[in-house]
């Protein structure tokens, strides 16, 4: 059995993950930013633990609960994504978005009004902007939880994740930072995830000589808040890599899979 925790873990593809390595029998600990959103645990291996990955203090806190109760972390996985402002975030993503919609629907003030909040609730803003157009603001923004986020939590966990005879670190990425395709749009967002592969790349070269494995992983596209109602997985599908990451005997490190196959960074 193993001791897994996971990062974002109140919804979507984390909550999912979760779900199916407690039913496989594994201690899970899912981290969430804040504790009213995350369903009660149905499982007595499922426990509960406040997690901001974009607050250190959140991270060192979590890292002590978790220490009082286990000698060990066996897997680390990096799920937490956002993938630009939400309207409620910044008033500063809010301007530059209608900024950007007055720049292509010149003089439609009242459209504007009514579109920019449903364009940024669905994340189209960032995808219509472009790397020409980005906001650098939101760009930071979304780097401090996909980039710098992942990063220091694998920093936060490692003495924990060494303790392991079998440590594992997944990042959960997305095919939108494969180096091979990467375009303008989403900006922030792929950029983010390109950085999150060199990451992965980087930690596992570094941490070679420790055992721990670090690998990547793309979900495809899923049915989520995120992914929204078009996607065409469900979030068991989304899921079911990182889950075989997690649990499968024998895994490489330092690669980058979708559908438990290696795809290129
Ligand atoms: N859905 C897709 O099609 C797709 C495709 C490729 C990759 N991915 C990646 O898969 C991962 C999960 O995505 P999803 O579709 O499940 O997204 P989602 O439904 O929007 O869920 C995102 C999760 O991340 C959490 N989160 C955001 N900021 C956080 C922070 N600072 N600290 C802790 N938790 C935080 C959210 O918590 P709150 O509820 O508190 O906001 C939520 O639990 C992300 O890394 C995403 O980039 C998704």
């Amino acid at each position: 059995m193993k001791t897994i925790l996971v990062t974002g873990a109140n919804r979507g593809i984390g909550l999912e993950i979760c779900r199916q390595l407690a039913d496989a029998g594994h201690d899970i600990i899912r981290g969430c930013r804040d504790l009213r959103k995350i369903p009660s645990a149905e499982n007595a291996n499922m426990h509960n633990l406040q997690l901001d990955v974009t607050r250190e203090e959140s991270m060192k806190q979590a890292l002590y609960e978790i220490s009082k109760r286990y000698d060990r972390l066996d897997t680390l996985i990096n799920n937490a994504g956002i993938n630009g402002f939400r309207p409620t975030d910044s008033p500063v993503g809010l301007q530059h978005a209608r900024t950007i919609v007055e720049r292509l629907l010149p003089g439609s003030r009242k459209l504007i009004r009514v579109m920019v909040p449903v364009l940024k609730k669905t994340g189209l803003i960032s995808s219509i902007d472009g790397a020409a157009f980005a906001s650098l603001d939101e760009v930071r923004y979304i780097m401090e939880t996909n980039f710098y986020g992942a990063w220091r939590m694998i920093q936060v966990f490692l003495p924990l994740l060494k303790k392991s005879s079998d440590g594992r670190i997944i990042n959960i990425s997305s095919g939108m930072g494969e180096l091979k395709s990467l375009k303008g749009l989403y900006p922030g967002y792929s950029l983010s995830k390109a950085a999150l592969n060199a990451l992965t790349i980087m930690f596992s070269n570094e941490l070679k000589e420790t055992g721990i494995k670090v690998n990547a992983m793309c979900p495809g596209w899923v049915r989520t808040d995120m992914g929204g109602h078009n996607a065409p997985r469900e979030v068991r599908q989304g899921a079911d890599t990182a889950v075989w990451l997690a649990t499968e005997s024998e895994i490489p490190t330092g690669k980058f899979f979708r559908d438990r196959k290696e795809i290129e960074w």
